[in-house]
C-alpha cells in the first residue's frame, strides 16, 4: 500500500465548505456563473452554444484540443502548443509531473509550507523530501542560501509553488534564475505550480517553463482564471520531458471531456476580460482587506501581492482549528485553520470572495475574536 499523509487543506473544505455562509477560506477568484461567462463575448454565448449543440459527447481531444494548446501556449514566451498536455485541473498536471518523474530514493528539495501535493506525493513514491521552509519573519520568501545548504549532487527535482499557497507571495525573475543556476549545477528539475498570477503585474511574471529547459510548469482555470468547476488544468514543459508525461498521462487520465475543452478555450480566448474583472475584484478587495487589517488588532499578514490568497496570524488564546470551528458555528464564516499547513496561529484567508461575503466575514470575525478582549 502507498503511504500518504491526509490532505490538510482538502480534508477541512471537503468537510464544511458547502456549509458556510460567508465563505472567506477559498483561494479562486470569485467564481464566474456560466450567465456571467457566456456574456464574455457580448452575444449570450448564442455561437458557443450553437457550436456546443453540434458537438457528438465523445471522447474528444485526448490531450486537449488543437486550439486549447494554441491557446495556453500563448501564456507563455517559448512553448510549442505540442508540449501542452491537458490534465483534470492543476491537481492532475501536478500528479502527473511527479508521477511521471520521482522513484523511489531520488532527492526532492520542497517548498515548505505549500501546496501540499507538492511535498506528500513524492514523499509518497519513496523519494526522501528536504523542505525549504519559507519564514514570516522574512515576509515568506524562501531563503536561496537555505536552499544552497539542501541541495545535493543528486538532487533531482525542486518543487515549488509561484505563488505559493497559503502566504501570496511572488518569486521574481531574479530570485526564480538563481534557483535555475543551483538546479542547472546538478541537472535537478524545478516543478512550479503556477495557478496563482499577480494580478497587480501580470506581465512581470516569469514561467519557470521560459526560464529553464528543465523546467516544468502547471496551471490550470481554477484560479486566476475562475472557473474551478470545469476542472481544466495543464503541464508546460520541454518536448523530452512532455513525451516522458504522455507515456504515464495514458494510465491517469484518458480526456478532460468534450464541454469542459471547449469551456476552457473559451474562458482563454476571452481571458482579457476575465483578467479585467479579477485584477479589479483583487485590487478592490485588497483595500477592504488592508483597512480590515489596519484596524483589527487581533490580525497581522504580510500582505499577498494581488494574488488571491493569504496567511494572517490570529491572536487567540485557544487552538486555532478550534477557533475556526467555533468560528464556523457561530458566526457562519469558513477559514481554513493554519494546521492544515503545518503552522497553527494562522489561517487562510481567501479575500477574493464576491465583495459583500468579504466584508461580512470580516466583521463577524471580528466579533468572535473580540471575544477574548
Ligand atoms: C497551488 C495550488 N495548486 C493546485 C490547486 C488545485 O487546482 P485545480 O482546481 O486546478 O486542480 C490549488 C487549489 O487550491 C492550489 O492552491
Amino acid at each position: 500500500m502507498v503511504e500518504i499523509a491526509p490532505f490538510g487543506v482538502e480534508a477541512w473544505l471537503n468537510k464544511w465548505e458547502k456549509s458556510a455562509r460567508y465563505d472567506i477560506s477559498q483561494s479562486t477568484i470569485a467564481s464566474l456563473t456560466m450567465d456571467e461567462l457566456m456574456n464574455l463575448d457580448g452575444h449570450h454565448g448564442a455561437e458557443f452554444y450553437e457550436m456546443l449543440n453540434a458537438q457528438k459527447m465523445n471522447y474528444g481531444w485526448i490531450e486537449g484540443s488543437p486550439s486549447f494548446k494554441n491557446e495556453v501556449a500563448k501564456l507563455y514566451r517559448h512553448v510549442d502548443p505540442h508540449n501542452i498536455l491537458q490534465t483534470n485541473g492543476a491537481t492532475g498536471a501536478n500528479l502527473l509531473a511527479l508521477y511521471s518523474l520521482v522513484e523511489p530514493g531520488d532527492h526532492v528539495i520542497a517548498e515548505y509550507p505549500s501546496y501540499q501535493q507538492l511535498y506528500d506525493i513524492p514523499k509518497s513514491l519513496g523519494a526522501t523530501v528536504d523542505y525549504w521552509q519559507i519564514h514570516e519573519a522574512a515576509n515568506w520568501y524562501p531563503d536561496i542560501e537555505e536552499l544552497k545548504q539542501l541541495m545535493r549532487p543528486d538532487t533531482k527535482l525542486i518543487c515549488l509553488n509561484n505563488a505559493n499557497n497559503p502566504t501570496g507571495t511572488v518569486l521574481d525573475q531574479e530570485f526564480l534564475q538563481q534557483v535555475v543556476d543551483l538546479a542547472a549545477q546538478v541537472g535537478a528539475y524545478i516543478l512550479v505550480d503556477e495557478v496563482y498570477l499577480p494580478l497587480d503585474q501580470p506581465e512581470k511574471f516569469v514561467s519557470i517553463v521560459d526560464l529553464y529547459d528543465k523546467g516544468i510548469a502547471t496551471n490550470s482555470l481554477s484560479k486566476t482564471y475562475s472557473v474551478p468547476g470545469i476542472r481544466i488544468g495543464w503541464t508546460a514543459a520541454n518536448a523530452e520531458l512532455t513525451e516522458r508525461f504522455r507515456k504515464y498521462r495514458d494510465y491517469t487520465m484518458i480526456c478532460g471531456g468534450v464541454f469542459n475543452d471547449l469551456m476552457a478555450t473559451y474562458v482563454l480566448r476571452h481571458k482579457k476580460q476575465v483578467l479585467a474583472r479579477n485584477r479589479k475584484l483583487v485590487m478592490s478587495n485588497l483595500q477592504i482587506y488592508q483597512e480590515w487589517i489596519a484596524n483589527e488588532e487581533r490580525a497581522s499578514v504580510v500582505m499577498p501581492q494581488a494574488v488571491s490568497t493569504s496567511f494572517p496570524k490570529l491572536d487567540v488564546p485557544v487552538d486555532i482549528h478550534q477557533f475556526c470551528e467555533q468560528l464556523l458555528a457561530d458566526q457562519d464564516v469558513l477559514l481554513v485553520p493554519g494546521d492544515a499547513f503545518d503552522t497553527p496561529g494562522h489561517v487562510r484567508l481567501g479575500y477574493c470572495a464576491p465583495q459583500a461575503t468579504l466584508k461580512e466575514g470580516l466583521k463577524r470575525l471580528s466579533t468572535a475574536l473580540h471575544q477574548y478582549d
